[in-house]
């Protein structure tokens, strides 16, 4: 089986380390960054087929996440690997609270790492594909959530980057099919997940969010996805005939059986 290339951000904690996890699992080479480092990972990877490249960064500096991309480019000229595919899953939640409460710095770091960071990522992959006449064929994965479509009192800068996010997704989509490219963009809501962005949520005060008790009810009640099986749903869907490009699709709608919310 030839190696492909996966580029997972937010590998730190959560979902994006259990993405790595599976994807390592599968033999294949993973480039992962977060701000922090993930030493179990990187001992993880050892015992795997696969190959990990971990990078320290901040998707909010540009510096940084071109060196990232520039190794990833480096590597994928060597390789020559078919499948290239990036999951921007990176997020953070913060800053939390009705609109007048935010703070314009935080604001503009939000939208830094959980918009314009999967947007430059996006941007740096496709072009160097195009130009470097790379064979091969780039899929993206956008991990979204519902707040990307319906709003969630105090959680507005987060609920604009996800549904930037959306559109971002279609966008890109349209253009690449409008001239009959091989690249797919696709946004996958992956459900409500037992990570630390949850405990974050159950924690804020009420008057920050309306919606601590849900998430109170769904911890309490074991509704919560693990990490485990919401990377094995994110990662089905890139398989999943039904999933197109430009497509915004939601694990609970596609796996019912796999997700009982
Ligand atoms: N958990 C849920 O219920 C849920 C529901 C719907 C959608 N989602 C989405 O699922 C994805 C994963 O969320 P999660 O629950 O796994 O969150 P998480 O546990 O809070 O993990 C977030 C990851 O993003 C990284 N990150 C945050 N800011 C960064 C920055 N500036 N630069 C680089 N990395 C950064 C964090 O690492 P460092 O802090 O080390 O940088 C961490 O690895 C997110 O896109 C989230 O919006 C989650």
């Amino acid at each position: 089986m030839q190696k492909g290339i996966y580029i997972v951000t937010g590998a730190s904690r959560g979902v994006g380390e259990a993405l790595c996890r599976s994807v390592l699992q599968r033999g294949h080479h993973v480039f992962a960054c977060a701000r922090s480092a993930n030493p179990e990972l990187e001992c993880f990877a050892t015992t795997t087929l696969g190959e990990l490249s971990y990078r320290s960064l901040d998707l909010g500096n540009y510096a940084e996440s071109r060196k990232f991309m520039d190794a990833v480019i480096r590597h994928a000229r060597g390789a020559g690997p078919p499948t290239i595919c990036l999951i921007n899953n990176a997020a953070q939640l913060s800053p939390v609270g009705p609109a007048e409460t935010l703070d314009p710095q935080e604001v503009a770091a939000h939208i830094l790492t959980n918009l314009a960071g999967p947007m430059y990522l996006t941007s740096s992959l496709l072009s160097a594909v195009s130009e470097l006449r790379l064979n091969s064929r780039v899929t993206v994965v956008n991990i979204t959530s519902g707040a990307g479509k319906s709003p969630y009192f105090g959680r507005s800068v987060y609920c604009a980057g996800k549904a930037g996010l959306d559109m971002f997704t279609r966008t890109v989509a349209r253009e690449q099919a409008d001239r009959n490219l091989p690249n797919r963009v696709f946004a996958v809501r992956p459900g409500v997940i037992d990570t630390s962005m949850q405990t974050l949520s159950r924690n804020l005060p009420n008057e920050a969010t309306h919606d601590r008790e849900l998430f109170l009810r769904l911890k309490r009640d074991g509704k919560l996805l693990p990490t485990d099986t919401a990377a094995e749903l994110i990662l089905r869907t890139l398989d999943d005939p039904r999933v197109e490009s430009g497509d915004i699709v939601d694990v609970r709608e596609l796996y019912p059986d796999d997700v009982a919310l």
